[in-house]
Formats: structure tokens, sequence, C-alpha cells
């Protein structure tokens, strides 16, 4: 737990750069990082960015897969999580555009194209450490309540209560939204050597009481996260209100 949400990214960001300076990944050998989009990682990003400036941290060698991406938003468009990522830490750093993966909601084949993330991701080893966020409802990627936890990389229809959420960034129109999204299944990032989760705000505080206080159940899908052998939740006091 850390005081607020500068203080939960400055701590997600000098983790993660611990973790890729221990590797030392090569060419050959890459680090593999999975990555969320959302207002949460926004912090996390900017801190990384900042370290990356600083000398401390390089991205030649990593590679990186999305959690998700809206179906049907051309690519270009400023909320989709293509757009999202390029902005606030792709091009700012030197990661080569090569080693980028997000999800095509614009594929002919969208179910193919879920296929081929998880042959992708497999081809390189698996994923080291899967950074994510949740929703309100305690959704991990678009995997929205009653998902199975065994699920993989797949189409989704977003719930009611995600489409009000995302809304913000659509003009407040909830008519602007896409009802449906490209996801990695909560297997897929459980299958991670490693995963760390950003919850802050009161209004995550249910959840996160859901997820780590309850037993692992498929309508608060984070709770995966109790059975993994290295899971670390990192979260502000603000959302440790109903512990
Ligand atoms: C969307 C994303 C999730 C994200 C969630 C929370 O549903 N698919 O990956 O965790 O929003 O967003 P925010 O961080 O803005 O609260």
């Amino acid at each position: 737990v850390r005081e607020d949400y500068d203080e939960v990214s400055s701590y997600i960001a000098n983790y993660i750069k611990e973790r890729i300076n221990q590797f030392k990944p090569t060419s050959e050998r890459p680090f593999v990082l999975g990555l969320p989009t959302g207002s949460s990682p926004v912090g996390v990003y900017k801190r990384m960015v900042e370290i990356y400036k600083a000398g401390n941290l390089s991205f030649k060698h990593v590679v990186t897969f999305n959690m998700d991406e809206y179906v049907g938003l051309p690519r270009d468009h400023p909320e989709s999580y293509h757009s999202f990522m390029w902005k606030n830490l792709f091009m700012h750093v030197d990661i080569k555009p090569e080693n980028v993966h997000i999800l095509n909601g614009n594929a002919p084949d969208l179910d193919e194209e879920c296929k081929q993330f998880e042959a992708d991701i497999d081809s390189v080893g698996g994923i080291e450490l899967f950074l994510g966020g949740i929703g309100p409802d305690g959704h991990i990627a678009f995997n929205e309540p009653g998902s199975s936890l065994t699920s993989r990389t797949r189409v989704k229809t977003l719930a009611y209560e995600t489409i009000i959420a995302n809304a913000r960034f659509f003009d407040g129109d909830i008519s602007k939204v896409p009802k449906l999204a490209l996801t990695v299944g909560v297997a897929t990032v459980m299958d991670a050597r490693e995963v760390v989760v950003i919850i802050t705000g009161a209004h995550k505080a249910i959840a996160l009481a859901k997820c780590i206080e309850e037993g692992v159940n498929h309508m608060w899908t984070v709770s995966a996260i109790q059975l993994h052998p290295k899971g670390l939740i990192v979260c502000d006091e603000d959302s440790t209100l109903e512990l």
C-alpha cells in the first residue's frame, strides 16, 4: 500500500525498471512485458519515460504485448489503445516498433487475430511480467464479470458498467463507446511469470476487497491473482477503504 497515485506510479515504474535491468535482456533473450491501458498506468508510463531519459532503462530488448483493444475503432482514433500506448509510452522510448504487439480490433478475422496473439506470446517464451489495472467491477483487461478464469485471448462484449465507466473518454457519450473488445484472457495474464496490478481510488475499494478478501471467483476476475505464485497488487490508501 502506498499513499497516493503518484507514489503507486513511482513504485511500480521503479519495480519494472529493476526487473528489466536484473534480467539483462538481449536481442536473443528479450524481456517480455505485458501492458495495460486506462488511467491507472498513465503515471507509471510517465515515470518510466523519466527513468529512460535519465539513462537508467532501455526498451531496446523489451518486447511488449498489450492486454486489449476495442473492436472497430480506427487504429489512429485518439481513444484506441494503439494510440494510447504510442502517446503515453512507446514514442518517448527506444522500443523497436516490431517488438510492440497490440491486438488489431479491425482484423478481418477477429478469432484468428486472437489465436495469433497467443501464438506470438508463446513464440517469445511467454510473458515475464504482466502489468494490469482493474475496472471498478474487478475486471482485469476486458475480462468482465463472469469470464472464465481459464479464458484466453478472445472477442468480448463489454459489460454495461464498463461502457459507462469508459464513456468519459468518448465525450461522455455511451453511444460512442465500442461495445466489443479483443482481450487477453484471465489465464493469459496468469500465465505470466509475474503479475503486477495497479489499484487506486475509492471507486475501486469494493473491487479490491472482493478480490483479496473473498474467494477466487469469476465475478471478480482479478481475484485469480490469489492463485499466482508471484502476484503483486500495488494500491493507494483510498482503495483500501473496504479492507
Ligand atoms: C478498461 C481496460 C482495463 C483497465 C480498466 C480500468 O476496462 N480494459 O485494462 O484496467 O479500463 O481503467 P482505469 O485505469 O481508467 O480505471
